[in-house]
């Protein structure tokens, strides 16, 4: 049989269609707009995913036995908040996830309701690209807007529920609502009230891998599917990307080179972060994970690439960097302000230490260190709990470059595994539908049968030892500047 996922990014719809060996069978990708429409603010329109899923879809099943298809499944870009009226019309456009517009209402959250009160209801603390911290936004900043909300969801659940007709979603994506009780896996009657909404408001919950119903049936129609086709609820993108690169289950690893960079530990037990720097959530595979999001990873060097130096040539761009550990020139990466570990909507990207001999060479490495390095920065924080893996698997579009992947294996001092197919969360996505339907018992189960790794890229001391130097220079930058940050914005 075919499963199909979703993955809902940010800059685009990545469809992957695959067998339950994890042979793929087609993919197909579609771009839509990202709109800031003022400074630090991150939006798009829901019926842009809607049309452009939809479209990929049509696509990716053009050549295919379309009889085959048994089920479909999503991995999303999380804590967008979508808001519906009781017409189930999109009240306003989405609010993404590395929307800085909430500093207020993090504030509130975080110091008038307390820091030790949220982790207590939720087992995290407000950060700005939460979503119930934008539904307080909505309620101070467009009152007509928030009286007509009906249905409060999220990215991939909207798509869901278009496709399904079932108000649903999982506890991964869930958990980074800051509505849910992460533990307890239940909705936090405590934060609904404080943010002024009812929990009929919100989604029914489901694990990642259950059916949440069937494909429409006029859907299946258009796109000359039979009835019956599974819609299984589907994680939070880096959830399922954690799924199609097999960390699951307890103690793994997995680096994420997206738009987003993130470093996610699966477990088998719920464990919070005391200083609640790392996102304690749900996992797609029942079980939970820590994580730490930087807002801006790959995306750091598409805009030097694109923006700056007007290439598409981003491999040719790498190629005349060889003086790995020994660059004089710093990025710090916070083209969008910063999560973790710094939870500062104003930080922003710098380049320090440039001299009359800095070359093109230096900056475009110093973007990729930089990025490494803020990489490190979270995972100094997951040491300082305990909570240190010697190996990681390695994901997303930056994992596609051997050197970001060699400067991530130094930098960490950690063996770093490539996946021999890395389809990110779409790839979990399909996986998680191969579960809804039955084709395997767990996620686990799913994994340990498709996730191979294809190359591992170990550390060498030599380079450990110099890029330790230069991480305890680089360390030093962002606290030197962090009140500047306030001033400058
Ligand atoms: C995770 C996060 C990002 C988005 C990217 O907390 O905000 O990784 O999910 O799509």
């Amino acid at each position: 049989m075919l499963y199909i996922g979703v993955d809902l990014g940010t800059s685009s719809v990545k469809l992957v269609l695959m067998d339950e060996t994890g042979k793929i069978h087609g993919t197909t990708s579609r771009e839509y707009k990202l709109y800031f429409p003022q400074p630090g603010w991150s939006e798009q329109n829901p019926a842009d995913w809607y049309n452009e899923a939809i479209a990929g879809l049509k696509d990716l099943l053009k050549d295919v036995d379309k009889s085959e298809v048994a089920g479909i499944s999503f991995g999303g870009q999380m804590h967008g908040l979508v808001i519906l009226d009781e017409n189930d019309e999109v009240i306003r456009p989405a609010i993404l996830w590395n929307d800085g517009r909430t500093q207020k209402q993090v504030d509130y959250l975080n110091n008038e309701i307390g820091k030790e009160t949220l982790s207590k209801y939720t087992a995290n603390i407000a950060f700005a690209g939460f979503t119930a911290p934008k539904i307080l936004w909505v309620k101070e900043n467009e009152p007509e807007n928030f009286k007509k909300i009906k249905k409060i969801m999220l990215p991939k659940d909207y798509l869901a529920y278009k496709l399904s007709g079932t108000f649903c979603t999982d506890y991964s994506d869930a958990s980074g609502m800051l509505l849910l009780d992460v533990k307890n896996r239940k909705w936090s009657k405590e934060m609904c009230d404080i943010c002024g909404i009812t929990e009929d408001m919100l989604p029914k919950l489901f694990d990642s891998f259950e059916k949440v119903g069937e494909l429409k049936h006029d859907l299946a129609a258009e796109l000359g599917l039979r009835d019956g086709v599974v819609i299984a609820a589907g994680a939070g993108d880096n959830a399922a990307a954690a799924v199609g690169t097999g960390t699951v289950g307890n103690n793994k690893c997995n680096i994420s080179l997206g738009t987003s960079g993130t470093i996610f530990m699966s477990s088998d037990s719920f464990a919070v972060d005391s200083n609640n720097a790392l996102h304690s959530f749900d996992h797609a595979d029942g079980h939970f994970h820590l994580m730490g999001c930087m807002l801006s990873a790959a995306s750091c060097n598409k805009w030097w690439m694109d923006e700056i130096l007007k290439t598409k040539d981003y491999a040719d761009e790498q190629k005349g960097i060889d003086k790995l550990g020994e660059n004089h020139v710093f990025f710090l990466p916070y083209l969008m302000g910063e999560r973790s570990p710094w939870n500062n909507p104003n930080a922003r990207a710098t380049f320090t230490g440039i001299t009359m001999d800095t070359t093109r060479e230096d900056m475009t490495q110093a973007v990729l260190e930089g990025v490494a390095f803020a990489t490190r920065d979270m995972y100094e924080v997951a040491k300082s709990i305990g909570v240190a893996p010697k190996r990681t698997m390695i994901c997303g579009g930056g994992a596609k470059s051997p050197l970001w992947r060699r400067m991530i294996a130094n930098i960490l001092n950690v063996e770093v595994d490539v996946p021999s197919c890395e389809e990110g969360p779409g790839m979990g996505g399909a996986m998680l539908a191969m579960v809804a339907c039955g084709a395997y018992k767990s996620v686990e189960e799913a994994a340990a049968a498709i996730v191979k790794v294809d190359k591992t890229e170990k550390p060498d001391p030599e380079l450990v030892a110099k890029y330790e130097a230069r991480y305890q220079q680089f360390k030093t930058i962002y606290p030197a500047l962090a009140e500047t940050f306030d001033k400058i914005i």
